[in-house]
Protein backbone atom coordinates (compact mmCIF):
# COMPACT_ATOMS: atom_id res chain seq x y z
CA UNK A 1 0.00 0.00 0.00
CA UNK A 2 1.27 3.50 -0.61
CA UNK A 3 2.03 5.79 1.63
CA UNK A 4 -0.37 8.07 0.00
CA UNK A 5 -3.39 5.72 0.17
CA UNK A 6 -3.20 4.73 4.22
CA UNK A 7 -3.29 8.05 5.47
CA UNK A 8 -6.86 9.50 4.50
CA UNK A 9 -7.30 12.87 4.08
CA UNK A 10 -10.00 14.10 5.96
CA UNK A 11 -11.54 17.98 5.28
CA UNK A 12 -13.49 20.05 8.19
CA UNK A 13 -16.21 18.69 10.18
CA UNK A 14 -19.57 19.64 8.40
CA UNK A 15 -22.67 21.34 9.37
CA UNK A 16 -23.18 25.34 10.40
CA UNK A 17 -24.32 27.65 7.97
CA UNK A 18 -22.17 30.58 7.58
CA UNK A 19 -23.03 34.44 6.73
CA UNK A 20 -20.38 36.32 4.39
CA UNK A 21 -20.70 40.18 4.05
CA UNK A 22 -18.67 42.60 2.47
CA UNK A 23 -19.32 46.58 3.72
CA UNK A 24 -21.35 47.87 0.79
CA UNK A 25 -19.63 50.01 -1.64
CA UNK A 26 -20.66 54.00 -1.17
CA UNK A 27 -21.48 55.10 -5.37
CA UNK A 28 -20.60 58.45 -5.22
CA UNK A 29 -17.02 56.67 -7.09
CA UNK A 30 -15.48 53.72 -9.46
CA UNK A 31 -14.41 50.96 -7.50
CA UNK A 32 -10.95 50.86 -6.32
CA UNK A 33 -8.51 48.20 -5.02
CA UNK A 34 -9.92 48.42 -1.67
CA UNK A 35 -13.37 47.25 -2.35
CA UNK A 36 -11.57 44.66 -4.73
CA UNK A 37 -9.42 43.38 -1.64
CA UNK A 38 -12.60 42.85 0.87
CA UNK A 39 -14.93 41.45 -1.89
CA UNK A 40 -11.62 39.10 -2.58
CA UNK A 41 -10.78 38.00 0.77
CA UNK A 42 -14.85 37.34 1.44
CA UNK A 43 -15.49 35.23 -1.74
CA UNK A 44 -12.06 32.83 -0.77
CA UNK A 45 -14.32 32.63 2.78
CA UNK A 46 -17.28 31.78 1.34
CA UNK A 47 -15.54 29.30 -1.29
CA UNK A 48 -13.84 27.61 1.19
CA UNK A 49 -17.07 26.96 4.00
CA UNK A 50 -18.74 25.93 0.40
CA UNK A 51 -16.37 23.36 -0.40
CA UNK A 52 -16.31 22.27 3.08
CA UNK A 53 -19.73 21.37 2.79
CA UNK A 54 -21.55 24.41 5.23
CA UNK A 55 -24.51 26.59 3.88
CA UNK A 56 -23.10 29.39 2.64
CA UNK A 57 -24.58 32.89 2.06
CA UNK A 58 -22.17 35.54 0.71
CA UNK A 59 -23.54 39.27 0.27
CA UNK A 60 -22.13 42.21 -0.94
CA UNK A 61 -23.60 45.32 -2.55
CA UNK A 62 -23.62 49.07 -2.87
CA UNK A 63 -24.41 51.74 -0.15
CA UNK A 64 -26.60 54.61 -2.30
CA UNK A 65 -28.03 57.59 0.20
CA UNK A 66 -26.25 60.16 1.86
CA UNK A 67 -24.78 63.23 0.80
CA UNK A 68 -21.95 62.09 -0.61
CA UNK A 69 -23.88 60.16 -3.54
CA UNK A 70 -26.27 63.23 -3.52
CA UNK A 71 -23.44 65.50 -4.13
CA UNK A 72 -21.66 63.28 -6.34
CA UNK A 73 -25.06 63.05 -8.78
CA UNK A 74 -25.52 66.73 -8.50
CA UNK A 75 -21.83 67.11 -10.19
CA UNK A 76 -22.84 64.28 -12.63
CA UNK A 77 -26.02 66.45 -13.63
CA UNK A 78 -27.79 63.19 -13.03
CA UNK A 79 -30.93 63.09 -10.84
CA UNK A 80 -29.51 60.77 -7.53
CA UNK A 81 -31.56 57.37 -8.56
CA UNK A 82 -30.53 57.38 -12.50
CA UNK A 83 -26.93 58.13 -10.73
CA UNK A 84 -26.30 55.31 -8.65
CA UNK A 85 -28.32 53.05 -11.02
CA UNK A 86 -25.37 53.48 -13.14
CA UNK A 87 -22.76 53.30 -10.67
CA UNK A 88 -24.19 50.29 -8.47
CA UNK A 89 -23.85 48.72 -12.13
CA UNK A 90 -19.94 49.03 -12.00
CA UNK A 91 -20.13 47.37 -8.38
CA UNK A 92 -21.98 44.47 -10.07
CA UNK A 93 -19.61 44.32 -13.01
CA UNK A 94 -16.70 44.34 -10.94
CA UNK A 95 -17.95 40.92 -9.21
CA UNK A 96 -18.25 39.50 -12.06
CA UNK A 97 -14.55 40.62 -13.14
CA UNK A 98 -12.79 39.01 -10.17
CA UNK A 99 -15.17 36.29 -10.55
CA UNK A 100 -16.49 36.76 -6.88
CA UNK A 101 -19.48 34.05 -6.21
CA UNK A 102 -21.91 36.17 -4.28
CA UNK A 103 -25.27 35.05 -3.72
CA UNK A 104 -26.81 38.29 -3.64
CA UNK A 105 -25.84 41.90 -4.29
CA UNK A 106 -28.26 44.63 -2.32
CA UNK A 107 -28.90 48.21 -2.99
CA UNK A 108 -29.98 50.18 -0.52
CA UNK A 109 -32.63 51.72 -2.86
CA UNK A 110 -34.35 48.40 -3.09
CA UNK A 111 -37.82 47.99 -1.38
CA UNK A 112 -36.93 45.12 0.46
CA UNK A 113 -34.28 47.58 2.22
CA UNK A 114 -36.27 50.44 2.87
CA UNK A 115 -39.04 47.94 4.55
CA UNK A 116 -36.55 46.81 6.66
CA UNK A 117 -34.69 50.12 7.61
CA UNK A 118 -38.21 51.51 8.11
CA UNK A 119 -38.59 48.30 10.39
CA UNK A 120 -35.45 49.06 12.22
CA UNK A 121 -36.25 52.69 12.88
CA UNK A 122 -39.32 52.00 14.52
CA UNK A 123 -38.37 49.06 16.52
CA UNK A 124 -35.87 51.53 18.15
CA UNK A 125 -38.55 54.12 18.67
CA UNK A 126 -41.26 52.38 20.00
CA UNK A 127 -38.57 50.33 22.70
CA UNK A 128 -37.67 54.03 23.26
CA UNK A 129 -34.23 54.73 22.07
CA UNK A 130 -34.70 57.56 19.98
CA UNK A 131 -35.51 61.22 20.66
CA UNK A 132 -36.02 64.41 18.95
CA UNK A 133 -33.16 67.95 19.41
CA UNK A 134 -31.07 69.86 17.09
CA UNK A 135 -27.08 68.78 16.16
CA UNK A 136 -25.02 71.64 16.21
CA UNK A 137 -21.20 70.67 15.45
CA UNK A 138 -18.93 69.04 12.41
CA UNK A 139 -20.05 66.40 9.56
CA UNK A 140 -17.25 64.60 7.55
CA UNK A 141 -19.04 64.55 4.12
CA UNK A 142 -16.03 62.09 3.08
CA UNK A 143 -17.02 59.97 5.91
CA UNK A 144 -20.68 60.65 6.20
CA UNK A 145 -19.71 60.80 9.86
CA UNK A 146 -20.52 63.36 13.04
CA UNK A 147 -17.13 64.43 14.32
CA UNK A 148 -16.97 65.22 17.72
CA UNK A 149 -15.20 69.01 18.54
CA UNK A 150 -11.95 67.20 19.79
CA UNK A 151 -11.20 65.41 16.88
CA UNK A 152 -11.78 68.74 14.70
CA UNK A 153 -8.33 70.42 13.49
CA UNK A 154 -7.18 73.53 12.78
CA UNK A 155 -10.79 74.85 12.84
CA UNK A 156 -12.80 72.17 10.13
CA UNK A 157 -10.57 69.61 9.26
CA UNK A 158 -10.77 66.04 10.21
CA UNK A 159 -7.12 63.98 11.52
CA UNK A 160 -6.84 63.04 8.00
CA UNK A 161 -7.44 65.93 6.38
CA UNK A 162 -10.42 66.11 5.41
CA UNK A 163 -12.89 69.58 4.70
CA UNK A 164 -15.25 69.37 7.74
CA UNK A 165 -18.91 71.36 7.20
CA UNK A 166 -19.94 72.63 10.27
CA UNK A 167 -24.39 72.38 10.79
CA UNK A 168 -26.78 73.07 13.01
CA UNK A 169 -29.89 70.54 12.17
CA UNK A 170 -32.65 69.50 13.48
CA UNK A 171 -32.30 65.98 14.44
CA UNK A 172 -33.24 62.94 15.66
CA UNK A 173 -30.64 60.56 18.36
CA UNK A 174 -30.35 57.36 19.06
CA UNK A 175 -29.57 56.61 23.17
CA UNK A 176 -26.58 55.39 22.49
CA UNK A 177 -25.00 56.11 26.21
CA UNK A 178 -27.25 54.12 27.09
CA UNK A 179 -25.87 50.84 25.45
CA UNK A 180 -22.27 52.02 27.00
CA UNK A 181 -22.26 49.16 30.03
CA UNK A 182 -24.46 46.41 27.69
CA UNK A 183 -22.03 46.78 25.15
CA UNK A 184 -18.38 46.62 27.00
CA UNK A 185 -20.66 43.54 28.71
CA UNK A 186 -20.96 41.96 25.50
CA UNK A 187 -17.43 42.45 24.07
CA UNK A 188 -16.34 40.61 27.54
CA UNK A 189 -18.32 37.53 27.10
CA UNK A 190 -17.27 37.62 23.05
CA UNK A 191 -13.11 38.18 23.40
CA UNK A 192 -13.41 37.14 19.95
CA UNK A 193 -15.90 38.97 18.13
CA UNK A 194 -13.52 41.38 16.76
CA UNK A 195 -10.83 40.63 15.07
CA UNK A 196 -7.29 41.38 14.95
CA UNK A 197 -7.53 41.13 18.60
CA UNK A 198 -5.11 44.69 18.50
CA UNK A 199 -8.18 46.61 16.79
CA UNK A 200 -10.61 45.16 19.53
CA UNK A 201 -8.49 46.64 21.94
CA UNK A 202 -9.17 49.69 20.41
CA UNK A 203 -12.57 49.62 20.10
CA UNK A 204 -12.94 49.22 23.95
CA UNK A 205 -10.83 51.63 24.98
CA UNK A 206 -12.93 54.37 22.38
CA UNK A 207 -15.97 52.99 24.41
CA UNK A 208 -14.42 53.16 27.71
CA UNK A 209 -13.75 56.44 26.69
CA UNK A 210 -17.66 57.26 26.80
CA UNK A 211 -20.11 56.76 24.38
CA UNK A 212 -22.38 60.09 23.59
CA UNK A 213 -26.11 59.92 21.99
CA UNK A 214 -25.67 59.48 18.10
CA UNK A 215 -27.69 61.80 15.55
CA UNK A 216 -29.54 59.44 13.70
CA UNK A 217 -31.16 61.61 10.93
CA UNK A 218 -30.18 64.57 8.54
CA UNK A 219 -33.07 67.50 7.64
CA UNK A 220 -30.64 69.42 5.58
CA UNK A 221 -31.06 67.18 2.23
CA UNK A 222 -33.39 64.63 0.86
CA UNK A 223 -31.27 61.53 -0.78
CA UNK A 224 -32.62 59.12 1.85
CA UNK A 225 -35.00 56.93 3.51
CA UNK A 226 -37.91 59.37 5.21
CA UNK A 227 -38.29 59.36 8.75
CA UNK A 228 -41.31 57.01 9.16
CA UNK A 229 -43.85 59.55 10.07
CA UNK A 230 -41.23 62.97 9.51
CA UNK A 231 -40.32 62.90 5.99
CA UNK A 232 -38.54 66.25 6.84
CA UNK A 233 -35.82 64.07 7.81
CA UNK A 234 -33.90 61.10 6.22
CA UNK A 235 -32.69 58.43 7.94
CA UNK A 236 -28.78 58.36 8.71
CA UNK A 237 -26.87 56.61 5.60
CA UNK A 238 -25.24 54.63 8.73
CA UNK A 239 -28.45 53.35 10.13
CA UNK A 240 -29.78 52.91 6.76
CA UNK A 241 -26.52 51.26 5.45
CA UNK A 242 -25.54 49.10 7.98
CA UNK A 243 -29.22 47.50 8.48
CA UNK A 244 -28.11 46.11 4.73
CA UNK A 245 -27.07 43.20 6.13
CA UNK A 246 -30.44 42.16 8.09
CA UNK A 247 -32.50 43.63 5.02
CA UNK A 248 -31.13 40.89 2.74
CA UNK A 249 -32.05 37.91 4.97
CA UNK A 250 -35.44 39.32 5.46
CA UNK A 251 -36.05 41.02 8.55
CA UNK A 252 -37.93 43.86 6.43
CA UNK A 253 -40.50 40.85 6.10
CA UNK A 254 -42.14 38.64 8.96
CA UNK A 255 -38.70 37.52 9.94
CA UNK A 256 -35.00 36.68 9.38
CA UNK A 257 -33.24 34.15 8.35
CA UNK A 258 -31.70 32.92 11.91
CA UNK A 259 -29.58 30.37 11.40
CA UNK A 260 -27.67 32.24 8.73
CA UNK A 261 -27.35 35.04 11.27
CA UNK A 262 -25.87 32.47 14.08
CA UNK A 263 -22.89 32.57 12.06
CA UNK A 264 -22.56 35.91 10.46
CA UNK A 265 -19.28 37.73 9.46
CA UNK A 266 -18.95 41.38 8.15
CA UNK A 267 -15.45 41.95 6.70
CA UNK A 268 -14.47 45.50 6.13
CA UNK A 269 -11.42 47.81 6.24
CA UNK A 270 -10.46 49.08 9.82
CA UNK A 271 -12.04 52.66 8.97
CA UNK A 272 -14.95 51.59 9.65
CA UNK A 273 -14.68 49.32 12.49
CA UNK A 274 -16.33 52.29 15.11
CA UNK A 275 -19.83 52.17 12.94
CA UNK A 276 -19.86 48.51 12.99
CA UNK A 277 -18.50 47.35 16.29
CA UNK A 278 -20.01 49.69 18.52
CA UNK A 279 -22.99 51.41 16.62
CA UNK A 280 -24.06 48.77 14.69
CA UNK A 281 -24.61 46.43 17.57
CA UNK A 282 -25.66 48.94 19.65
CA UNK A 283 -28.38 49.60 17.18
CA UNK A 284 -28.89 45.41 17.30
CA UNK A 285 -28.88 45.35 21.22
CA UNK A 286 -31.39 48.22 21.34
CA UNK A 287 -33.77 46.21 18.77
CA UNK A 288 -33.49 42.78 20.48
CA UNK A 289 -31.66 41.12 17.36
CA UNK A 290 -28.23 39.36 18.78
CA UNK A 291 -24.90 40.91 17.38
CA UNK A 292 -23.48 39.28 14.25
CA UNK A 293 -20.63 36.71 15.33
CA UNK A 294 -17.89 38.36 14.27
CA UNK A 295 -16.45 41.50 12.54
CA UNK A 296 -12.78 40.57 11.04
CA UNK A 297 -11.41 44.22 10.13
CA UNK A 298 -8.42 44.14 7.52
CA UNK A 299 -5.66 46.75 7.03
CA UNK A 300 -5.36 49.38 4.47
CA UNK A 301 -3.48 49.13 1.15
CA UNK A 302 -0.98 52.20 0.31
CA UNK A 303 0.43 52.50 -2.89
CA UNK A 304 4.23 52.55 -3.21
CA UNK A 305 4.13 53.41 0.43
CA UNK A 306 1.94 56.51 -0.28
CA UNK A 307 -1.74 56.73 1.03
CA UNK A 308 -4.37 55.84 -1.99
CA UNK A 309 -6.64 58.90 -2.59
CA UNK A 310 -8.35 60.77 -5.65
CA UNK A 311 -6.43 63.97 -5.11
CA UNK A 312 -3.40 62.85 -5.22
CA UNK A 313 -4.23 60.35 -8.38
CA UNK A 314 -2.88 57.36 -7.57
CA UNK A 315 -6.08 54.97 -6.98
CA UNK A 316 -5.11 51.66 -8.37
CA UNK A 317 -8.13 50.29 -10.96
CA UNK A 318 -8.41 46.96 -10.11
CA UNK A 319 -9.89 46.05 -13.50
CA UNK A 320 -6.35 47.56 -15.14
CA UNK A 321 -4.36 45.29 -12.94
CA UNK A 322 -6.64 42.40 -13.78
CA UNK A 323 -6.18 42.86 -17.18
CA UNK A 324 -2.66 43.62 -17.23
CA UNK A 325 -1.57 40.76 -15.21
CA UNK A 326 -4.40 37.94 -15.18
CA UNK A 327 -7.46 37.46 -12.92
CA UNK A 328 -5.81 34.61 -10.55
CA UNK A 329 -2.59 36.44 -10.39
CA UNK A 330 -4.44 39.39 -8.92
CA UNK A 331 -6.54 37.33 -6.66
CA UNK A 332 -3.01 35.32 -5.12
CA UNK A 333 -1.06 38.39 -4.71
CA UNK A 334 -3.51 40.47 -3.30
CA UNK A 335 -4.61 37.71 -0.31
CA UNK A 336 -1.02 36.58 -0.10
CA UNK A 337 1.62 39.74 -0.40
CA UNK A 338 0.17 41.02 3.13
CA UNK A 339 -1.31 38.78 6.51
CA UNK A 340 -4.85 39.26 6.11
CA UNK A 341 -5.64 42.26 9.58
CA UNK A 342 -2.32 44.34 8.22
CA UNK A 343 -1.82 47.14 5.89
CA UNK A 344 0.06 46.67 2.90
CA UNK A 345 1.86 48.55 0.06
CA UNK A 346 0.75 47.71 -4.05
CA UNK A 347 3.66 47.95 -6.09
CA UNK A 348 3.20 46.48 -10.00
CA UNK A 349 6.80 45.50 -9.21
CA UNK A 350 6.16 43.37 -5.71
CA UNK A 351 3.25 41.82 -7.68
CA UNK A 352 5.41 40.65 -10.69
CA UNK A 353 7.81 39.22 -8.05
CA UNK A 354 5.13 37.37 -6.62
CA UNK A 355 3.66 35.89 -10.41
CA UNK A 356 7.10 34.96 -11.49
CA UNK A 357 8.61 33.23 -8.78
CA UNK A 358 5.25 31.62 -6.81
CA UNK A 359 3.38 31.20 -10.00
CA UNK A 360 5.38 30.82 -12.90
CA UNK A 361 8.57 29.30 -11.32
CA UNK A 362 7.23 27.05 -8.55
CA UNK A 363 3.50 25.83 -8.93
CA UNK A 364 3.38 26.28 -13.21
CA UNK A 365 6.94 24.64 -13.63
CA UNK A 366 6.59 21.40 -10.89
CA UNK A 367 3.23 20.45 -13.19
CA UNK A 368 4.05 21.31 -16.44
CA UNK A 369 7.16 19.58 -15.62
CA UNK A 370 5.77 16.36 -14.11
CA UNK A 371 2.58 15.94 -15.87
CA UNK A 372 4.85 15.37 -19.27
CA UNK A 373 6.95 13.37 -17.89
CA UNK A 374 4.69 11.40 -17.00
CA UNK A 375 2.80 10.93 -20.19
CA UNK A 376 6.13 10.91 -21.85
CA UNK A 377 6.79 7.49 -20.02
CA UNK A 378 3.27 6.26 -19.07
CA UNK A 379 0.93 7.59 -21.19
CA UNK A 380 -2.51 10.08 -20.46
CA UNK A 381 -4.14 7.30 -18.09
CA UNK A 382 -2.44 6.76 -14.77
CA UNK A 383 -3.75 4.38 -12.34
CA UNK A 384 -2.42 4.88 -8.86
CA UNK A 385 0.86 2.83 -7.95
CA UNK A 386 -0.64 0.43 -5.32
CA UNK A 387 2.40 -1.03 -4.73
CA UNK A 388 6.08 0.75 -4.04
CA UNK A 389 9.06 1.30 -2.13
CA UNK A 390 8.84 3.14 1.44
CA UNK A 391 11.46 5.97 0.35
CA UNK A 392 9.41 8.76 1.09
CA UNK A 393 7.11 7.80 3.27
CA UNK A 394 6.91 11.46 4.97
CA UNK A 395 5.62 12.50 1.17
CA UNK A 396 2.19 11.70 2.57
CA UNK A 397 2.32 13.04 5.95
CA UNK A 398 3.80 16.19 4.74
CA UNK A 399 0.28 16.61 2.06
CA UNK A 400 -1.73 15.71 5.65
CA UNK A 401 0.01 18.09 7.54
CA UNK A 402 0.12 21.02 4.80
CA UNK A 403 -3.83 20.51 4.73
CA UNK A 404 -4.49 20.75 8.48
CA UNK A 405 -2.32 24.24 8.75
CA UNK A 406 -4.58 25.36 5.47
CA UNK A 407 -7.88 24.44 7.57
CA UNK A 408 -6.34 25.90 10.90
CA UNK A 409 -5.53 28.84 9.37
CA UNK A 410 -8.75 29.83 7.23
CA UNK A 411 -10.50 29.22 10.42
CA UNK A 412 -8.29 31.86 11.95
CA UNK A 413 -8.89 34.21 9.12
CA UNK A 414 -5.41 33.72 8.53
CA UNK A 415 -5.65 33.72 4.57
CA UNK A 416 -2.22 34.55 3.81
CA UNK A 417 -0.92 32.03 6.27
CA UNK A 418 -3.40 29.44 4.45
CA UNK A 419 -1.18 30.32 0.94
CA UNK A 420 1.71 29.98 2.75
CA UNK A 421 1.06 26.55 3.43
CA UNK A 422 0.16 25.48 0.26
CA UNK A 423 3.46 26.76 -1.53
CA UNK A 424 5.15 25.38 1.22
CA UNK A 425 3.85 21.98 -0.33
CA UNK A 426 5.00 22.90 -4.07
CA UNK A 427 7.99 23.98 -2.62
CA UNK A 428 8.34 20.25 -0.75
CA UNK A 429 7.35 19.12 -4.10
CA UNK A 430 9.90 20.64 -6.29
CA UNK A 431 12.54 19.27 -3.80
CA UNK A 432 11.06 15.85 -3.69
CA UNK A 433 11.77 15.69 -8.13
CA UNK A 434 15.20 17.08 -7.37
CA UNK A 435 15.65 14.56 -5.13
CA UNK A 436 13.88 11.04 -6.36
CA UNK A 437 15.34 12.26 -10.06
CA UNK A 438 11.98 10.47 -11.83
CA UNK A 439 13.60 11.13 -15.43
CA UNK A 440 16.34 8.62 -13.88
CA UNK A 441 14.17 6.44 -12.74
CA UNK A 442 11.82 6.29 -15.44
CA UNK A 443 15.25 4.09 -16.71
CA UNK A 444 16.11 2.22 -13.41
CA UNK A 445 12.70 1.41 -11.81
CA UNK A 446 9.60 1.60 -13.29
CA UNK A 447 7.53 0.64 -10.40
CA UNK A 448 9.50 3.36 -8.12
CA UNK A 449 8.88 6.36 -10.96
CA UNK A 450 4.94 5.17 -10.92
CA UNK A 451 5.20 5.31 -7.38
CA UNK A 452 6.82 8.88 -7.50
CA UNK A 453 4.37 10.11 -10.19
CA UNK A 454 1.56 8.88 -8.49
CA UNK A 455 2.22 10.83 -5.11
CA UNK A 456 2.89 13.80 -6.93
CA UNK A 457 -0.55 13.38 -8.90
CA UNK A 458 -1.95 13.51 -5.87
CA UNK A 459 -0.40 15.68 -4.04
CA UNK A 460 -1.60 18.20 -7.02
CA UNK A 461 -4.99 17.24 -6.38
CA UNK A 462 -4.59 18.48 -3.21
CA UNK A 463 -2.85 21.59 -4.15
CA UNK A 464 -5.52 22.71 -6.84
CA UNK A 465 -7.98 21.74 -3.80
CA UNK A 466 -6.91 24.14 -1.54
CA UNK A 467 -6.17 26.80 -4.62
CA UNK A 468 -9.78 26.91 -5.89
CA UNK A 469 -10.82 29.35 -3.63
CA UNK A 470 -8.69 31.94 -4.64
CA UNK A 471 -7.85 31.22 -7.78
CA UNK A 472 -10.76 29.19 -8.65
CA UNK A 473 -10.10 29.51 -12.61
CA UNK A 474 -6.39 27.83 -12.39
CA UNK A 475 -7.88 25.10 -9.67
CA UNK A 476 -10.26 24.36 -12.48
CA UNK A 477 -6.88 23.87 -15.07
CA UNK A 478 -5.31 21.87 -13.09
CA UNK A 479 -8.05 19.41 -12.06
CA UNK A 480 -8.77 19.46 -15.66
CA UNK A 481 -5.13 18.25 -16.73
CA UNK A 482 -4.90 15.20 -14.24
CA UNK A 483 -8.43 14.40 -15.05
CA UNK A 484 -9.76 14.84 -10.99
CA UNK A 485 -12.18 17.38 -10.23
CA UNK A 486 -12.33 17.50 -6.59
CA UNK A 487 -15.52 19.90 -5.42
CA UNK A 488 -15.52 19.43 -1.79
CA UNK A 489 -13.60 17.92 1.15
CA UNK A 490 -15.72 14.82 0.65
CA UNK A 491 -14.44 14.15 -3.10
CA UNK A 492 -11.22 14.60 -1.51
CA UNK A 493 -11.55 12.14 0.75
CA UNK A 494 -12.23 9.57 -1.86
CA UNK A 495 -8.77 7.84 -3.49
CA UNK A 496 -8.12 8.80 -7.05
CA UNK A 497 -7.44 5.68 -8.78
CA UNK A 498 -6.55 7.08 -12.14
CA UNK A 499 -5.60 10.40 -13.45
CA UNK A 500 -6.02 11.20 -17.06
CA UNK A 501 -3.89 13.64 -18.04
CA UNK A 502 -4.76 15.63 -21.23
CA UNK A 503 -4.34 19.52 -22.41
CA UNK A 504 -1.46 20.01 -20.61
CA UNK A 505 -0.60 23.92 -20.83
CA UNK A 506 1.56 26.43 -19.45
CA UNK A 507 -0.60 27.94 -16.39
CA UNK A 508 1.10 31.09 -15.78
CA UNK A 509 3.38 33.29 -18.39
CA UNK A 510 6.31 35.23 -16.87
CA UNK A 511 6.02 38.76 -16.50
CA UNK A 512 9.64 40.52 -18.39
CA UNK A 513 10.48 43.87 -17.55
N1 LIG B 1 -20.44 52.52 2.47
C1 LIG B 1 -19.53 52.33 3.52
C2 LIG B 1 -19.68 50.97 4.14
C3 LIG B 1 -21.04 50.66 4.66
S1 LIG B 1 -21.13 49.04 5.28
C4 LIG B 1 -22.58 48.97 6.02
C5 LIG B 1 -18.12 52.50 2.99
N2 LIG B 1 -17.95 52.36 1.69
S2 LIG B 1 -16.58 52.59 0.89
O1 LIG B 1 -16.90 52.34 -0.48
O2 LIG B 1 -16.06 53.88 1.18
O3 LIG B 1 -15.52 51.62 1.46
C6 LIG B 1 -15.69 50.26 1.33
C7 LIG B 1 -14.53 49.50 1.88
O4 LIG B 1 -13.34 49.76 1.17
C8 LIG B 1 -14.26 49.79 3.34
O5 LIG B 1 -14.17 48.57 4.06
C9 LIG B 1 -12.90 50.45 3.32
O6 LIG B 1 -12.15 50.11 4.44
C10 LIG B 1 -12.29 49.83 2.10
N3 LIG B 1 -11.16 50.59 1.58
C11 LIG B 1 -11.17 51.84 1.05
N4 LIG B 1 -9.89 52.17 0.72
C12 LIG B 1 -9.05 51.17 1.04
C13 LIG B 1 -7.68 50.92 0.87
N5 LIG B 1 -6.84 51.81 0.37
N6 LIG B 1 -7.22 49.69 1.24
C14 LIG B 1 -8.05 48.70 1.72
N7 LIG B 1 -9.34 48.90 1.87
C15 LIG B 1 -9.83 50.18 1.71
O7 LIG B 1 -17.22 52.73 3.78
Amino acid sequence: MAPGKDQAIKGEEMSADFYITTPIYYVNDKPHIGHAYTSIACDVLARFNRMNGHRVMFLTGTDEHGQKVENSAKKHDLDPLQYCDKMSQTFRDLTEILNISNDDFIRTTEPRHKTAVEKMWRTLLENGDIYKGTYKGWYNVSDEAFVPDNEVIDGGFSKDGKKLEFCEESSYFFRLSKWEQPLLAFFEAHPEFVRPRSKFNEVISFVKSGLKDLSISRSSFKWGIPVPGDDSHVIYVWLDALTNYLSAIGYGDNGYDRELWENSIHVIGKDILRFHAVYWVCFLLASGVKPPSTIFAHGWWTNNGQKISKSLGNTIDPIEIVDKYGLDQFRYFILREVPFGSDGDFSESALKRRINADLCNDLGNLIQRVLKLATKNLGTDIRYATECSEIHPEFATKCKTMLESFNKSMKEFAISKALESVFELVSYCNQFVEITKPWSLAKSSHKEFEYVISSLLDSFRLIAFCLSPFMPGTADKIFSMIGAHVKSANDLQENQELYRISNIEILFNKIED
